[in-house]
């Protein structure tokens, strides 16, 4: 470790993380596993909607050798909506093979946590310098544009551009409070120094900003817009409410091995049929899901013949592996308790 004093800009940053940082639940431990999960889960998902999810992943599955004994369809149970379902699948399959290989002990440093599934440069440098105190810069999507900014450089995608940033981003870290400081980072590209409208006014940095406020993120790509139809078919068995679901195949590329409500053969229906309605983003595509409903005596007529069909009770299907989208139309239904 460096005996060196921390740069004004190194003490700026974290002085503000102390003051501002957002209460989140995985910033109360200090456990590596706890860690890791927070950071998949992070990967991809914004941190409000990882802090309503992750309390319960970790009550479900609290060590490493809970997880690596788990099937994988309760542990894509418990990802349901947080979307990305190979990083559950990594997950587990990283969690196996350090028990098997490492008597269950998580590495420590980031060049050997990148040899397990799931986890590259981002999310090792995150893990090893949270848990265990390694110099090593993160470089995310915020953070990129957090240097960019301050050093006036222009984003793009190219390999050129993420090359120079981390090396900007490793000569700024620093060594004796690695983990802290990436998180500030990470806190301030995405909370202060926001993509379109940077509120320059709240940030620590801003002396030593080469930009100011002039350098705008390039748009996003436009969204597109799609319809899709499914099918709400419901019966009462034993005075339950059942639901149809299916099971998407294992070959698919997207959310295989997911349930789902079923699709229909036909994409047009009459409004009369409509249950309902639901928006649902993925990805760049806006989803309007329209809901069929279906009686249980129609559901030859009207569904594809392809797929496992199951009915469920209610109960069952809120514990399975659903897709983030059957989940929202069952709650808007009222087929699961509203939450
Ligand atoms: N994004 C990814 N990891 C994060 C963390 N530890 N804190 C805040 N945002 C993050």
């Amino acid at each position: 470790m460096s005996n060196s004093q921390p740069t004004s800009l190194q003490r700026r940053l974290l002085a503000w993380y102390g003051r501002h940082k957002r209460n989140l639940p995985w910033r109360e431990s200090g456990d590596p596993y706890a860690i890791w999960v927070s950071e998949i889960m992070l990967q991809q998902t914004r941190a409000q909607v990882v802090a309503g999810r992750y309390p319960l992943f970790l009550q479900k599955f609290p060590t490493i050798r809970a997880l690596a004994v788990a099937d994988e369809q309760s542990v894509l149970a418990l990802w349901s909506g947080l979307g990305y379902y190979n990083r559950a699948r990594n997950l587990l399959k990283a969690a196996q093979k350090i028990v098997d290989d490492w008597d269950g002990q998580l590495p420590c440093q980031a060049s050997e946590l990148r040899k397990l599934p799931g986890i590259g440069a981002y999310t090792s440098a995150a893990i090893a310098s949270i848990a265990h105190g390694e110099p090593v810069a993160v470089v995310d999507g915020n953070v990129e544009r957090v240097i960019a900014r301050l050093h006036g450089l222009a984003i793009d995608k190219s390999a050129t551009v993420h090359r120079k940033v981390a090396l900007l981003a490793n000569q700024l870290i620093d060594p004796k409070h690695p983990g802290d400081f990436n998180q500030a980072m990470m806190e301030l590209g995405a909370t202060v120094c926001l993509p379109r409208k940077p509120l320059c006014g709240q940030c620590p940095l801003v002396d030593a900003c080469a930009t100011r406020g002039e350098h705008i993120s390039p748009p996003r790509a436009p969204m597109q817009t799609k319809t899709i139809t499914c099918a709400l078919a419901l019966r009462t068995r034993k005075s339950q409410t059942e639901v149809l679901l299916t099971q998407r195949p294992a070959q698919e590329t997207v959310m295989p091995g997911l349930w789902e409500l079923p699709p229909l053969k036909r994409l047009a229906f009459a409004d009369k049929f409509l249950a309902l309605s639901v928006r649902h983003a993925i990805m760049q595509t806006n989803y309007i899901v329209r809901v069929r409903a279906v009686k249980p005596a129609e559901t030859r007529t009207f569904l594809k013949a392809d797929g496992i069909c199951r009915w469920v009770t209610a109960a069952e299907a809120e514990t399975m592996a659903l897709t983030g989208l059957a989940r929202k139309v069952l709650k808007k239904a009222r087929v699961f308790g509203a939450k």
